[in-house]
């Protein structure tokens, strides 16, 4: 079964992030694909160093707890990463993984390499679409196929569960698996494996 990695990016355990990725896995299990749901909740991923040791192993030496994620990566076929909007901005956690992530594929095997999904931005009141831009610049420079929706992936929502008002945002989330799903299954269903030379 090809399966897909959903990323939240807060800090809140049930925050508005993390049910959009709930709601996600709902999507795309009624579509016949898997996912495991992960979280930057509880952990604090520093910024890439530059120190290049990703070189060849595909692994980064911050003890940090960001190699469970690529390593969880590896087994997946899609990846969604969600971001609370900070001041306008992804979530500085998130961009760090998301850095640390794209070299430790680069640098190696390019496990991300035709990958399916993209980014979603979750605000109060502004800066979904500069989040969802900077998120953007991460798949598309790392040879991944970007689905879209009926609208951009974003979902107004304050406190948690606020996001369960925005009905066309929400609408938009629910598209955007579907379109996951629809593409990931057509991509690498079959016993033929993504050819990720290039
Ligand atoms: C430090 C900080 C900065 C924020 N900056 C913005 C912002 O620029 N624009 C906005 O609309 N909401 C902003 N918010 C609100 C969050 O984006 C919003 O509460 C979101 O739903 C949080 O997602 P979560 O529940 O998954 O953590 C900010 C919140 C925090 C804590």
């Amino acid at each position: 079964m090809v399966k897909v990695l959903l990323l939240s990016g807060s800090p809140r355990a049930k925050g508005n992030t993390a049910q959009i990725m709930e709601e996600c896995a709902r999507v795309l299990q009624n579509h016949g694909v898997e996912s495991e749901i992960m979280s930057l909740h509880g952990r604090s991923i520093e910024a890439c160093t530059a120190c290049g040791a990703c070189s060849g192993t595909g692994e980064c030496t911050i003890d940090d707890s960001l190699n469970e994620i690529i390593a969880t990566l590896r087994t997946c076929q899609g990846f969604i990463i969600g971001a609370p909007v900070y001041f306008g901005t992804a979530r500085g956690d998130v961009m760090n993984a998301l850095q640390r992530i794209g070299m430790a594929s680069r640098s190696s095997d390019r496990f991300l390499s035709r990958m399916v999904g993209g980014p979603i931005a979750v605000a109060r009141r502004g800066g979904h679409t500069a989040t969802l831009q900077g998120m953007l610049m991460f798949y598309l420079m790392n040879d991944m196929i970007v689905c879209g929706s009926t609208y951009w992936n974003m979902v107004f929502g304050r406190d948690p569960g606020e996001i369960w008002g925005d009905v066309e945002g929400m609408e938009t989330i629910r598209r955007f698996a579907e379109n996951v799903a629809f593409l990931v299954n057509r991509l690498h269903s079959t016993e033929e494996k993504r050819d990720i030379k290039y």
